[in-house]
């Protein structure tokens, strides 16, 4: 009896096997799978933008070495879907710039490793792209640089530090587009910055003060304080929110050409709130700088940015507290008071994020999927852009939903025994939660529909 089930499972396995080489072969896939032909493009395209030096990838996968000294684990993380990391579910919904690799590239990996990682014709190898260094869209009119190096301490922690940098100009200018150029690629975790500009004699120096606060030592208005941030009779200058983000290996959205852009103001700061490094074991500096460039004309269609849940038009449902040992979903839906044309959605949590969904359901019943993460992932917190704009008519309800996992198998859980872990004043730190769903739109226009997204480049 036992012999025969070791043969049905024999022939079973042969004719699976069978079945699988001959469904490969179906789908066009070539028998001998090579690196110089099949693979590198892969890597090139989808890997070597972070896994390069300078970039947050623990090692380079460059050249036919790099990658097949790491084949069986490349091919373990490819097949998982642990790299390259793209949070959001592309069965879903898809998103310009999106960074995941089909069925079929998988299973040439797998097939590539398994044949013994083979290099093919060096002579059929394409050359690897060029990155460039200073910036990902061309040559900036201006670059403003943090003031000096900020000294990263090696204590193991995190670090959320408030930074400012001031600038001057000859005279107010219009902007199509701020870029973050990170200089610790290492530690610095994210970044989040504001535009603060200041009418014509209002503010005297805008360099005097410090330039740099550690958040989590102070409250904000001992923060703003300490910066300078203030106009001279003490009221408030104008600040436009969130002209620049980053997260590790996110190329940043440049819309097309009349979207987006802003007016700066000939004196102003940008004003980082926060800049998150994360622990470093060993001292190490950072000195990021922005790139700006410059328009020559005012803003058409400026880019507007609501969040709902913490912090934001809509409360989170019930109140974000996660129990001890338990799994628990909530979520945040609001109504929309006009037509808008969505522009990206950025879901976000912290560390008890098991996973995320939010779509919307229009008047006539219709739903519009926005983004789906069936694995919630800390580390990979991205500006989903999509690759046309979404349009959603007036009326229309925004719905997102979050679970989180407060039990000893999620293994990012900051607390053993597991704790309640609750939102705290809009606290962003990492031990405290949150359930965000932020999103960036401009009021609907007909054709907004048409509009493609994919990042452009700025040629000078
Ligand atoms: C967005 C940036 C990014 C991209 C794109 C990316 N990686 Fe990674 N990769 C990382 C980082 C950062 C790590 C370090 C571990 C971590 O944080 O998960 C890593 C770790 C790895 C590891 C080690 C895993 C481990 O458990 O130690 C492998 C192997 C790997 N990547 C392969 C790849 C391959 C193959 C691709 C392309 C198919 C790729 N990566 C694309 C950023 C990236």
């Amino acid at each position: 009896m036992k012999k025969f089930s070791v043969i049905i499972f024999l022939f079973a396995s042969v004719i699976l096997m069978v079945y699988t080489s001959c469904h490969q072969k179906k789908k066009g896939l070539p028998d001998k799978i090579k690196f110089s032909e099949n693979i590198a493009p892969i890597i090139y395209k989808n890997c070597m933008p972070c896994h390069r030096p300078n970039e947050p990838g623990p090692f380079p996968l460059i050249t036919y070495d790099d990658v097949a000294k790491r084949a069986k684990m490349i091919a373990y993380v490819t097949g998982k879907k642990i790299m390259p990391p793209w949070p959001a579910d592309p069965t879903y919904s898809h998103f310009a710039g999106e960074r995941y690799l089909t069925d079929d590239e998988i299973t040439m990996i797998k097939m590539w490793a398994d044949s013994g990682a083979p290099m093919g014709d060096p002579k059929l190898l394409p050359a690897p792209p060029i990155f460039p260094s200073n910036s990902q869209f061309g040559k900036p009119d201006l670059v403003l640089k943090m003031p000096s190096a900020y000294h990263i301490k090696g204590d193991n922690k995190d670090h959320f530090i408030v930074f400012k940098i001031p600038y001057e100009m000859a005279k107010d200018t219009f902007i199509r587009f701020i870029e973050f150029v990170p200089d610790n690629r290492k530690y610095l975790h994210h970044m989040n910055a504001h535009l603060i500009q200041y009418k014509p004699g209002a503010k005297k120096d805008v360099f005097s003060d410090e330039e740099y606060v550690d958040q989590d030592a102070f409250d904000t208005r001992v923060i703003h304080e300490k910066l300078g941030l203030a106009n001279d009779d003490g009221s408030y200058p104008l600040l436009t929110p969130s002209v620049a983000n980053y997260l590790p290996g996110v190329t940043p959205a440049l819309y097309p050409e009349g979207i987006g852009g802003y007016r700066m103001a000939k004196q102003g700061v940008i004003y980082i709130n926060n800049m998150h490094y994360g622990p470093a074991p060993v001292n190490d500096s950072d000195r990021s700088y922005f790139n700006i460039f410059f328009y020559n004309k005012p803003p058409v269609r400026p880019v507007m940015e609501f969040q709902m849940g913490t912090l934001g038009i809509s409360p989170v449902v019930p109140p974000l507290s996660v129990p001890p040992n338990t799994i628990k979903k909530f979520h945040t839906e609001a109504r929309m008071p006009q037509d808008i044309s969505i522009l990206t959605v950025n879901p976000h949590m912290h560390l008890l994020g098991k996973s995320f969904l939010a779509y919307a359901i229009k008047p006539d019943g219709d739903t519009i999927h926005l983004v789906r993460i069936n694995n919630w992932d800390f580390r990979w917190q991205y500006f989903y852009t999509f690759k046309t704009p979404v349009k959603i008519p007036k009326g229309t309800l925004i719905y997102a939903e979050g679970v989180y996992d407060n039990t000893t198998n999620n293994p990012n859980n900051p607390f053993t025994p597991p704790q309640t872990v609750a939102e705290r004043e809009g606290s962003m730190r990492t031990t405290d939660e949150m359930f965000q769903l932020i999103v960036t739109y401009m009021p609907y226009k007909p054709g907004d529909e048409n509009i493609r997204m994919d990042s452009t480049y700025i040629k000078n």
